[in-house]
């Protein structure tokens, strides 16, 4: 099928019409409705469509007589509050198109062939984004992920059994892993990288360190109309305050910090807050850089805590080191779409992936394609239909150079 039909059966699922954004959360029924496409378009295909024990979604190409590990492309359904079209889905219904395209070339495979769709890849609803392929790497403790819980304190756990999934089986798989030769992940670029040098494709070369920590301020809740502003504790200033600097700090560190997301309990307009969380998101091309902000990001935090006669508690909740993508897999990519006349720019990026969380454990790659609105995990991101077919194209000749021995 081609990439433009495809694309439109998926677009209509999950979308949120007041804002034009996705909210594709996983377990959802949102999300039920992108399971049951997936399943469709494997079952279409005649490849085998499993979900593994961590919800992670496959449709294998079997290759019978081959002991071979397969070639698996894909990424993620799920999506950030309000999130663009592209980021995942892109890589998803652009790996059946290009299962599509070397079929229609008589392409034999020579070692299995597989699409994934990751489970909570953005951590929209859990809040630990890679959830799939950390659990199925075991970077996650299956305890430690059953205890997630959403913004309604559902866990992970009841949200998996409601859905129809046992969420006993959650945790390491060896044996589907031993079976994966590779992985290729195909995504819109989260930047304006490629526009800049006028190439509709590009190559990964690494991901930046990255993590999310949470900022617990606590006061004392008062009245908002008879408190004296000398006799507050108010937990809102000391928040505010940490927000700015760590924009002063990572502008320092030349690097990225990001406070995307706040709760004041209890959350009256006429009262003082008792509580404000924040989520500090950062990330740094190195993990010492990182590090040495995030610490003094937190110290800066306690600071303003002290003045105001509040208390401030900083937890990490998730943390992915750098990752440089295998060098000897980069350049059999960089070979195959040079022999198709495709000039691929090789880019780093500061974006969290799947194919990050997988590479520690087997040659991993990553494919992106051009968004002239450089704008990510919003409705504006975008990628025009002609460089979603040479990202399909591209695709298709990385998989027939990496299955075909
Ligand atoms: C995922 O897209 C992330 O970078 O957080
Ligand atoms: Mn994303
Ligand atoms: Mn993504």
């Amino acid at each position: 099928m081609a990439f433009a039909a495809l694309w439109d059966s998926l677009l209509p699922l999950g979308r949120y019409a007041p804002t034009g954004g996705y909210r594709r959360f996983s377990w959802t029924e949102a999300d039920a409705a992108c399971r049951a496409w997936f399943k469709e378009q494997a079952l279409e295909r005649g490849l085998r469509a499993t979900c593994d024990r961590n919800g992670n979604l496959w449709a294998w190409w079997d290759c019978p007589g081959s002991r071979l590990g397969a070639i698996a492309t894909g990424s993620h359904l799920d999506s950030v509050p309000d999130g663009g079209a592209f980021d995942g889905p892109l890589g998803v219904v652009s790996a059946f198109a290009a299962i599509d395209l070397l079929r229609a070339g008589g392409f034999v495979p020579a070692r299995p062939l597989a699409v994934a769709a990751f489970s909570e890849e953005e951590g929209g609803r859990f809040g630990l984004a890679c959830l799939g392929s950390r659990l199925l790497t075991g970077v996650i403790a299956p305890d430690a992920a059953r205890g997630l819980t959403d913004a309604s304190g559902v866990s992970l756990a009841s949200a998996m059994t409601a859905a129809g999934l046992d969420p006993a089986g959650l945790g390491p798989d060896e044996e589907l892993l031993a079976g994966l030769g590779a992985f290729v992940e195909l995504h819109i670029e989260q930047g304006s990288a490629l526009t800049g040098q006028g190439a509709a494709v590009g190559i990964a070369e690494a991901i930046w360190a990255h993590g999310r920590w949470r900022l617990d301020f606590s006061g004392r809740a008062d009245h908002a109309g008879t408190t004296r502003l000398e006799d507050r504790r108010d937990p809102m200033l000391p928040f505010a305050a940490t927000v700015l600097s760590a924009r002063r700090i990572a502008a320092e560190h030349r690097m990225l910090a990001t406070v995307g997301k706040v709760i004041a309990s209890p959350g009256a307009v006429n009262a003082i807050s008792s509580s404000v969380s924040g989520w500090l998101d950062a990330r740094a091309p190195h993990e010492p850089a990182l590090e040495a902000a995030v610490a003094e990001i937190g110290q800066a935090a306690e600071e303003h805590a002290a003045l105001h006669g509040a208390r401030c508690d900083v937890r990490r909740e998730s943390f992915t080191p750098r990752v440089e993508f295998d060098a000897g897999l980069r350049q059999r990519l960089g070979g195959a779409l040079s022999a198709r006349g495709i000039a691929a720019p090789v880019l780093p990026t500061g974006a969290g992936h799947d194919a990050g969380i997988l590479a520690a454990w087997l040659p991993t790659a990553m494919l992106f394609v051009r968004n002239p609105t450089g704008v990510s995990h919003a409705p504006a991101e975008h990628a025009g239909a002609a460089d979603c077919e040479t990202g399909v194209v591209a695709l298709a000749a990385v998989l027939a150079e990496l299955a075909s021995r």
